[in-house]
């Protein structure tokens, strides 16, 4: 986008970046401008963002009645030590000569030793040929001097006197340019200039792009009213696996594609009544022999599934809407579309109501959420839900349909051992999958190259 900017705003530009802090005085002359057109452009600057006003408060000294008084005839207490100069004198002398300064000029000069008091009268000891407060008086002078000009510590004394000094407080502005208004080239031929074009660029700290996506997902469930459950990422099998339905001989139970602790293996897994209970569920409808200790084996957590059972294991909720994100961690060959250990999003909705239609609604309303409308399920198989199904949703850029949530309805084989009596939708899936689409990504490890062109090239809002 351009910007014009006005012949004024223009001068008043290159004037500051001759001399960078000017008062608006200044600017009239140097900028050639009345002060009416200084005000305004300065107006204009400032709401452009291209100026800053810097107000500041700077005192100002001039000098009040006695200050001219002494100016004229000598401090007090000069004139009296001039009087003495001849020799001792009268205190009653002193007192007509003098008048109503007497007191004062005869205060200081005994405080200061100055005089003495003897037989003869008031006796000069000394006297300096400069008084403190002389200087500056003279500095003053008739005029109206500003506070940098003089010495404070000589002021302040003088301050403190009647009518010796007069401090106004003047307010004075200070204008100078933004960085965005220093990187303006100014033509002056066309009278219009492209603002952006010569701005340079900034790389100011930033989140992850990952990480603003696991927010924005986060934020999305907390807005849709879910309370957010967390747990470990070492689990023993029996909640990662045996409390959800999958059977001890299960594929995804192999070391290929699970990583077990080695030699770890849990003392206690659950109660005594989740134990026997989830092993009569295996026995009854698997029909083999459900070893305990393959479920004491420790593992990193494949899914947050684990999470959400271990909860309603727990809680046994009549009605509840949780989710849990985090890190996951699968045994598999890293590509440009896995990796050992990716984040993932998880959601449940318990209550004596929920059906599967409530399930797909509320798939819809959170990839409406985060931009994505063209959605369809599609049947698929999980061991601890029926009936299971997948979102595909429709990636424009590639022009394909891909996988993104799994989710179904708890079975009754997962449900009943632990307690829990009421339906419970679930669902969950990869949060690297969904930045993919929103960064535009075909490779899953740009997320964790650390690579800065892409990293600062990831705009912030998608
Ligand atoms: N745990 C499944 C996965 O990791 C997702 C899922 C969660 C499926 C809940 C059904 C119910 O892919």
């Amino acid at each position: 986008m351009s910007q014009v900017l006005h012949d004024i705003e223009k001068k008043i530009i290159m004037s500051l970046k001759d001399t960078p802090k000017q008062t608006p005085e200044n600017l009239e002359e140097s900028a050639k401008l009345s002060p009416d057109q200084v005000r305004r452009g300065i107006e204009w600057l400032k709401l452009k963002n291209l100026a800053i006003v810097n107000e500041s408060k700077k005192s100002v000294f001039s000098l009040g009645k006695n200050g001219i008084e002494s100016l004229q005839q000598g401090l007090p207490e000069r004139r009296l030590l001039n009087l003495l100069k001849k020799g001792p004198q009268k205190i009653s002398y002193l007192q007509k000569e003098l008048g109503p300064i007497f007191g004062p000029a005869m205060g200081l000069a005994k405080k200061n030793n100055w005089i003495e008091t003897t037989a003869e009268g008031i006796l000069l000891k000394d006297s300096p040929s400069e008084l403190p407060g002389e200087k500056v008086l003279g500095r003053i002078g008739a005029g109206k001097v500003p506070e940098k000009y003089v010495d404070k510590s000589e002021l302040t004394p003088l301050l403190k006197r009647p009518d010796f000094i007069i401090e106004d407080i003047v307010k004075t502005r200070e204008i100078s340019l933004t960085y965005s208004a220093k990187a303006i080239e100014l033509s002056d031929s066309s009278g219009a200039i492209d603002v952006e074009a010569q701005v340079p660029e900034v790389f100011v700290a930033r989140t992850h792009p990952l990480k603003d996506t696991i927010d924005e997902i986060r934020e999305i469930f907390v807005r849709l009213g879910f309370s957010e459950i967390i747990g470990n990422m070492t689990q023993p099998s029996f909640w990662n696996f045996d409390a959800l339905f999958t059977p001890q001989d299960h594929p995804a139970r192999e070391l290929q594609d699970t990583f077990y602790l080695d030699n770890i293996s849990a003392k206690k897994i659950g109660t005594p009544e989740q134990i026997r209970k989830v092993s009569e569920s295996h026995k009854k409808n698997w029909r083999y022999h459900w070893d305990v200790n393959e479920a004491r084996k420790m593992v990193l957590r494949t899914h947050t599934t684990c999470i959400t059972i271990k909860h309603l294991a727990k809680n046994k909720p009549d009605e509840a809407r949780t989710f849990s994100l985090g890190r996951v961690f699968r045994n598999e060959k890293v590509s440009y579309k896995h990796l050992v250990e990716f984040n993932q999003i998880e959601g449940i909705v318990v209550g004596k109501n929920a059906t599967l239609r409530d399930l797909m609604g509320i798939q819809r309303e959170f990839y409406k959420q985060i931009g994505i409308t063209r959605i369809k399920f599609w049947p698929t198989f999980f061991p601890y839900t029926e009936p299971s199904l997948q979102t595909m949703v429709y990636n424009e850029r590639l022009g394909k349909w891909v996988e993104l949530f799994g989710m179904g309805i708890f079975r009754p084989e997962v449900t009943k051992p632990l307690g829990i009596t009421k339906p419970v939708l679930a669902w969950g899936g990869g949060i690297e999958r969904i930045a993919m689409l929103k960064y535009e990504l075909d490779d899953v490890r740009e997320f964790y190259n650390n690579r800065l062109s892409w990293l600062r090239s990831a705009s912030k809002c998608q």
